[in-house]
């Protein structure tokens, strides 16, 4: 499954949407390189990508909801930093058993439908909380 980055994934926050498009394009390239057989190769690379990722986009992220005070940003940091241990998580199931089918089955379960959903709901409604703030 590709990951398309629909009308209803942005927020109109351009640096946002901007980052939230890289993550679709990593996503992509994995999914890619598994049809080719050379996922094993791919998961390695797509782990070190998502950790810098998670912590540049995260904090870029929250550092906007505090300078606008958003009212759910307290919510919003838990909801990423439950993230941060799925992730932490697959980085250490891949170093202890190396890289598998199953982990590429978790990262898409556990990584892009994640982020689906949070880009939909949490991140969707930051966008429309500035939005609203800015007229
Ligand atoms: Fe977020």
């Amino acid at each position: 499954m590709a990951y398309v980055f629909t009308k209803d994934l942005e927020t109109g926050i351009a640096v946002i949407d901007s980052q939230h498009r890289e993550i679709f394009d990593a996503m992509n390239r994995l999914a890619d390189a598994c049809a080719k057989g050379t996922g094993r190769q791919e998961i390695e690379k797509m782990l070190h990508f998502l950790n810098n990722y998670i912590a540049k986009h995260f904090g870029d992220e929250e550092k906007m909801h505090a300078q606008y005070n958003y009212p759910e940003r307290i919510k919003h940091k838990n909801y990423h930093e439950n993230f941060k241990l799925t992730v932490n998580e697959l980085i250490k199931e891949y170093r202890t058993d190396g890289a598998s089918i199953g982990l590429v089955g978790k990262l898409n379960s556990k990584v892009g439908m994640w982020l689906l959903n949070h880009i939909k709901r949490e991140d969707g409604a930051f966008g429309t909380y500035l939005k609203s703030k800015n007229g």
